[in-house]
């Protein structure tokens, strides 16, 4: 199959590529960090000293950081992370494709070298995660760091500007294309992110449908049986720990994740697998757009990750991102990523502005 590499695009007039930070970390690391060292339980992980500073730190920022846990395991590092993750999710309706690379660990579902906006996860579907964790299995020496936004700070910030407003009174719609598997036997998979067979588990279009409908989505089914989604739901949602609405939508979900995925950029914005526009199918300016990233990168701190890392986020308070990696001869830069306590959205409740 013929890739083009990064290398070789032409430059893309209205591509908008996120720069993640100001170079300076909004959130102080010193307040997320455990160095596990101190801790004489760090490889055998109880609900011991390190639990508990992980989860009061978890509590206070929603964001921690566990370095130098000296494990090289994901099975060890997930034993880690679910002392906060505590109840694991079954991946079922994602629209990326997300293979396990160890029991109960993902895949983080993306090419490395495209680079991935600010998101909250799972943000697209009714039913998504209150936290996600990365496992760090192999790491590079000088780039390959991953990026966390408060989504607390931004939420502020935008509800200043018209785009905030108009994402507060019209939300925003979720528009997926989802392939038939069985279209694509023996051929490259232009265009395509990920087949419904796949994203839902079955081979039967009408349970994928039936798990699409119970996920609050709409169906259509296009010609080669292309199954089109649309969710239509706040650009917010209520956070009870905080007793506010915070920002819990953001331009990954836009066709614009994909300005840089081989076989799928040449597609115009509507026709790629995911498409975002407000609530009522409006799309977004440039302006709107170049605004919306710059206010999550104003607010994005730096996590330089190393072997055995485990960072854990909380899904309302922060949104988390990444630049393209590319790797040398010899080079792997792999995170594992676990997921947790799955819930319904509530959207927004109107006197928690
Ligand atoms: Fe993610």
């Amino acid at each position: 199959m013929a890739i083009v590499e990064h290398s070789d695009l032409p430059p893309l007039a209205d591509v908008i590529e996120p720069r993640f930070w100001s170079g300076v970390s909004a959130t102080d690391p010193a307040t997320f960090t455990i160095d596990a060292r101190i801790f004489a339980d760090r490889t055998a992980p109880t609900d011991g000293a390190l639990a508990r500073a992980m989860q009061q730190t978890f509590d206070r920022v929603g964001l921690v950081h566990v370095v130098n846990t000296g494990l090289t395991e994901l099975v060890d590092m997930r034993a880690l992370a679910t002392l906060v993750v505590e109840t694991e999710m079954v991946y079922d309706g994602g629209s990326n494709p997300r293979d396990r690379i160890a029991p109960n660990v993902y895949e983080v579902g993306a090419p490395l070298g495209a680079w991935l906006h600010y998101h909250h996860e799972m943000a697209y579907v009714g039913t998504s995660t209150k936290v996600i964790g990365f496992l760090c299995k192999d790491a590079l020496p000088d780039r390959g760091a991953t990026y966390v936004s408060d989504s607390v700070a931004v939420t502020d910030a935008i509800l200043e500007t018209e785009l905030g407003r108009k994402l507060k009174d019209l939300g925003v719609c979720y528009h997926r294309n989802l392939t038939d598997r069985d279209a694509y036997v023996g051929k490259v998979e232009y265009g395509v992110y990920n087949h419904w067979q796949k994203s839902f588990g079955t081979d039967d279009p009408a349970v994928a449908a039936r798990k699409a409908r119970q996920q609050r989505l709409a169906v259509d089914w296009d010609d080669d049986r292309l199954m089109k989604t649309r969710y239509y739901c706040p650009a917010f949602e209520y956070f009870e720990p905080l007793g506010r609405n915070l920002l819990y939508s953001s331009l990954a979900d836009h066709g614009m994740w994909f300005d840089r995925w081989p076989l799928v950029q040449h597609l115009p914005y509507d026709q790629r697998p995911l498409h975002m526009t407000f609530g009522d199918d409006t799309e977004f300016t440039d302006a709107e757009r170049q605004q919306w990233i710059d206010l999550y990168d104003r607010f994005g701190t730096k996590l330089d990750v190393a072997v055995g890392d485990v960072v854990i986020i909380c899904n309302y308070r922060f949104a988390h991102g990444r630049p393209g990696i590319h790797l040398a001869d010899g080079e792997a830069r792999t995170l594992g990523v676990v997921l947790g306590h799955q819930y319904d959205r509530v959207g927004v409740r109107h006197d928690a502005w």
